[in-house]
């Protein structure tokens, strides 16, 4: 066991996480149909949520109404191909009783289907967004069916 044997170790660990990125989108045969663990489920949710919110130029933040699907893969982590409603809350972004608000009723209501690949590695709770599109919930059969 000498200091060569350790940087061997770390070549092989530089080279999974890199084998990871790569290939992410290539391997999406060997995503099996599971539920996400009741532990994993909300960090992962409110993950995805805040990346969403971060990223949207939506004067109201958005909130998770309701995970419809959920398949995963083991890695060198958890990956999760996720499909989730999420709809329009009366909340703005700057508004601090996030996340207990209600969602819009009227004319602002909104709701959008996402499908997601999100890279997590739970034990360290490290999260990663891979993947995001959403559409209008609305007549969105097409993206349900994937
Ligand atoms: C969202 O933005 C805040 C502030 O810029 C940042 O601290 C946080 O890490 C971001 N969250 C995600 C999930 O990207
Ligand atoms: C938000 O606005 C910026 C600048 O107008 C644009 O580049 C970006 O694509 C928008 N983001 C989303 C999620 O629509
Ligand atoms: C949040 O509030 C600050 C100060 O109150 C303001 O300058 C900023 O524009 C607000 N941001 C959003 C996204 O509403
Ligand atoms: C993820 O992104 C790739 C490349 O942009 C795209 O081909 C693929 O359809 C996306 N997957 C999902 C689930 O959105």
């Amino acid at each position: 066991m000498g200091v060569g044997c350790w940087r061997n170790l770390l070549v092989v660990l530089v080279a999974l996480v890199l084998a990871a990125k790569l290939g992410h989108f290539q391997r999406w045969e060997g995503f099996q149909e599971k539920p996400m663990s009741k532990k994993n489920m909300d960090p992962t949710l409110n993950f995805f949520i805040e990346s969403y919110n971060n990223a949207s130029n939506d004067t109201y933040l958005f909130q998770v109404q309701e995970l419809l699907r959920s398949q995963m893969q083991l890695t060198t982590g958890v990956e999760y191909m996720v499909t989730v409603r999420i709809a329009r809350t009366t909340c703005k972004k700057n508004d601090t009783k996030y996340p207990s608000c209600p969602l819009q009723r009227k004319k602002l209501k909104k709701s959008l289907i996402c499908n997601s690949l999100i890279y997590t590695v739970p034990w360290i709770k490290y999260y990663q967004l891979w993947n995001n599109s959403c559409q209008e919930a609305e007549g969105s059969h097409k993206v349900l069916r994937q």
